[in-house]
């Protein structure tokens, strides 16, 4: 080969071997081999040289650029496989670094409370029902032997959508809508919302209840006093028991109030019971004659008892809550403690 186009080869090869990416190769790669490079000028020259010159000096010219070429297509793929793994470097995770705790969640108290009274009596056969939060006139009352004008409808201060509509003030009004679908035997266990125009450390105008309605052949006061026996031990503690007080609802006959014995000081009398040992817990009662007759139930053939109780209070006693403000206003601190 002759020597200037030697020194060329060698000058490229070296100027390939030097670029230190991929874009300096094209650029080297481009400056002998492009439409203006050195090697295609080479080829301009042919012309000027005598005609049975020109093979040979031809042929050498070949040479150069097929050498260039292979060249640069070996450091193409030298340079893209170690960008490549550059870049992986680069990006690389380190996964022996400490992950950052995500924080779990508890359980609202009233949550807590409602699926315990849940799984209480779905054990003893109880069937969730659940009514409309926004009730008329008849379910809330009417049907519940509250007629208009009966003095028990200011036991409970109602907020009215409309003359006819009204947010349902108790659970009860579920009775009526389970017993007119379904005939006896009845074992229904409804929580849900209720609205009551009422507002203090203990009230608030909204808050849950429990339901409960068993109605059969030879139900009597006596089977409400065992489930509820039940239920205060496995809710407050093993050795809680139950007492009956004489009370009214118009919607059961006879009613009665249920205290719990307290669990705080076992019955002796503490701030918690207010000395008394007892601490009332939630109503009852035989559901009233008429109630079943409102919704084709036969009276003489069945009877039953039904409950009603407030979630919020149950959890407060439980977890000896003082304000049930605390109970809706989402402080972390304050529900990160029930785990
Ligand atoms: N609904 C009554 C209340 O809200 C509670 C209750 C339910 C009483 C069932 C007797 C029977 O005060």
């Amino acid at each position: 080969m002759e020597k200037h186009l030697q020194e060329l080869l060698e000058q490229a090869l070296a100027e390939l071997s030097a670029a230190a990416d991929s874009r300096a190769l094209y650029e080297a790669k481009m400056k002998y081999l492009g439409r203006a490079g050195s090697v295609s000028a080479l080829y301009k020259t042919l012309k000027t040289l005598p005609q049975e010159a020109r093979p040979a000096y031809g042929q050498q010219i070949n040479e150069v650029r097929v050498q260039i070429e292979t060249h640069a297509e070996v450091r193409a793929a030298d340079l893209a496989a170690s960008e490549l793994s550059a870049r992986l470097m680069g990006e690389r995770e380190d996964v022996t670094m400490p992950g950052r705790r995500a924080r779990r969640g508890t359980l609202h108290p009233v949550t807590r409370v409602k699926n315990q009274l849940i799984d209480i009596f779905a054990g003893m056969g109880f069937e969730i029902f659940e009514g409309p939060e926004i009730e008329n006139d008849y379910y809330n009352f009417t049907a519940l032997n509250t007629p208009a004008d009966h003095p028990a409808r200011d036991m409970q201060d109602t907020f009215y959508v409309s003359g006819e509509f009204l947010l349902r003030t108790q659970t009860s009004a579920g009775q009526i809508r389970l017993m007119e679908k379904k005939k006896p035997p009845i074992k229904m266990l409804s929580p849900g919302r209720v609205f009551r125009s009422d507002d203090d450390a203990t009230h608030s105008p909204m808050f849950h209840q429990m339901e409960g309605l068993v109605v059969d052949k030879h139900i009597t006061l006596c089977d409400l006093q065992g489930m509820l026996d039940e239920f205060a031990r496995v809710m407050f503690s093993e050795a809680s028991k139950t007492r009956l007080r004489p009370s009214y609802f118009p919607f059961t006959e006879p009613s009665v109030e249920v205290d719990v014995s307290c669990h705080a000081c076992g019955g002796k009398g503490c701030p918690l019971c207010k000395g008394t040992g007892w601490i009332e817990v939630l109503g009852a009662g035989m559901v009233n004659r008429r109630v079943l007759e409102n919704c084709g139930i036969d009276p003489d053939k069945y009877t039953g008892f039904a409950f009603g109780m407030g979630i919020e209070r149950i959890a407060m006693l439980k977890y000896g809550i003082n304000n049930i403000k605390l109970l809706t206003e989402n402080d972390v601190r304050f529900l990160e403690q029930f785990r």
